[in-house]
């Protein structure tokens, strides 16, 4: 194998701003890479992350996800699904799993069909709308919060907690002091939820569940289930707006494949597929390694961190023709965007549904909206790439 010459850093502002190029001469010439100053691995290419990610017998979850668990550990871990492996992780998986199955969630389509409604017609006054927060994320935490049984009018204040967990500063590798003091916030949210509900039981839902399952034999303690509901509001609010600007962007740029949707909104759900498969926001998540394991000659050591570069992966060639063209009739067999294996993404149906609903009213409303780049706010961070604010007029 040729010699490692590319140099990757998941905090370099080079990979912060515009990590494609590197992921490529990644995929090309290091696909087993191995970046010293943090002892760990990435993976790049679409295959090796397909087969890590399914493989339980060399890589934990258990010991953290993200850069901020394993590389800067900043973030202690704790109990949540995602960090949980099996078989703890699969009788809690299963026990919430009915209220994301898709015909639980089918339900909740008026309600966000509703919203988007209300929101498109005080844009449409104003000449346009921020496709995140006064659209899309808006509506994303609200279902959050309706699916796991959390007060939907705590929407905002949650928002913006999730929001402050994931704002990055410039100089600062990881999390911020205010992330870390927002998921304390979270916490105590949760926690005074969480003693009322043990009072005075609410709607049936997730958090519901987790007052009352048994995890290896014992039931849940407080600081359990905060934990759990801060990884389900933060995975259930924050993913699916960055998604939905980056298709938003990726449609007005193609306004021929616009046009086509505008037309046969059945072909909404490709758009949503090939708009992850093309912009996933989430740059990486990790695994442990627990067992000696080779890939591209190279042997991965237990307890070394293994970086999952998702995006790189959607982006290979190996996997998709032209990888670099944005076409809805792709119809990939596969993609990364939710993840594969034990830990792929529960909240799949409702991000669907989310998507095909707002894409639909968006574009019945606006079928020409224009973007406005210039008062758009990117994000500039290791972890969750993407947009901040995305404004578009009508
Ligand atoms: C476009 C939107 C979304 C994307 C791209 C996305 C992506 C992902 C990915 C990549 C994972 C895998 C994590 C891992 O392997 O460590 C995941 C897991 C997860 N997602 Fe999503 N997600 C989205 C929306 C949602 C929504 C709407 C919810 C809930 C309402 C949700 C809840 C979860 C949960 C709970 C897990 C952990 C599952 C487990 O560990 O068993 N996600 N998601």
């Amino acid at each position: 194998m040729a010699s490692q010459t590319v140099e990757y850093d998941p905090f370099s502002a080079e990979v912060m701003n515009d990590p494609g190029p590197i992921y490529k001469r990644m995929r090309d010439e290091a696909p087993a890479y191995y970046n010293e100053k943090w002892d760990c691995w990435a993976l790049s290419r679409f295959a090796d992350i397909w087969r890590a990610s399914a493989d339980i017998k060399h890589f934990t979850a258990a010991k953290g996800t993200t850069s901020a668990h394993l590389l800067t550990k900043v973030q202690p871990v704790t109990p949540m699904l995602n960090l949980m492996d099996p078989p703890e992780h699969s009788k809690l998986r299963s026990a919430m799993r009915a209220y994301f199955a898709a015909p639980e969630v089918a339900p909740l389509e008026s309600m966000i069909r509703q919203m988007a409604r209300d929101s498109l017609a005080a844009a449409r006054d104003a000449g346009g709308l921020d496709a995140m927060g006064d659209y899309s994320s808006l509506i994303a935490v609200t279902v959050a919060c309706k699916v796991n049984g959390l007060p939907v009018e705590d929407g905002a204040l949650l928002n913006d907690l999730v929001w402050r967990f994931f704002a990055r500063e410039e100089g600062t590798e990881g999390m911020t002091a205010d992330g870390l003091a927002a998921f304390g916030e979270l916490d105590a949210y949760f926690r005074k939820l969480i003693a009322e509900r043990r009072k005075k039981p609410g709607p049936d839902s997730v958090l519901q569940t987790l007052l009352t399952t048994e995890v290896g034999g014992e039931k849940l303690d407080d600081a359990a289930i905060s934990s759990h509901l801060a990884m389900l509001i933060i995975g259930g609010s924050e993913t699916f707006p960055k998604t939905f600007a980056n298709i938003a962007r990726r449609l007005a740029e193609h306004p021929d494949q616009r046009a086509e949707c505008v037309a046969d909104p059945s072909l909404l759900p490709d758009a949503f597929t090939e708009g992850l498969r093309y912009d996933m926001p989430t740059q990486f998540l990790c695994r442990s390694v627990t067992k000696e394991i080779e890939f591209h000659g190279k042997t991965m050591k237990p307890g070394q961190p293994v970086l999952f570069l998702y995006p790189s992966g959607n982006h290979d060639d190996r996997e998709f023709e032209n990888p670099e063209i944005f076409d809805i009739h792709r119809k990939p067999a596969r993609i990364l965007s939710f993840g594969y294996g034990a830990h792929s993404c529960i909240g799949i149906n409702v991000a669907r549904l989310e998507a095909k609903v707002c894409l639909e009213e968006l574009l019945a409303v606006a079928p020409d909206y224009q973007l406005d780049l210039d008062n758009a706010e990117r994000l500039v961070t290791d972890f969750v790439q993407g947009y901040a604010k995305f404004p578009i007029t009508f």
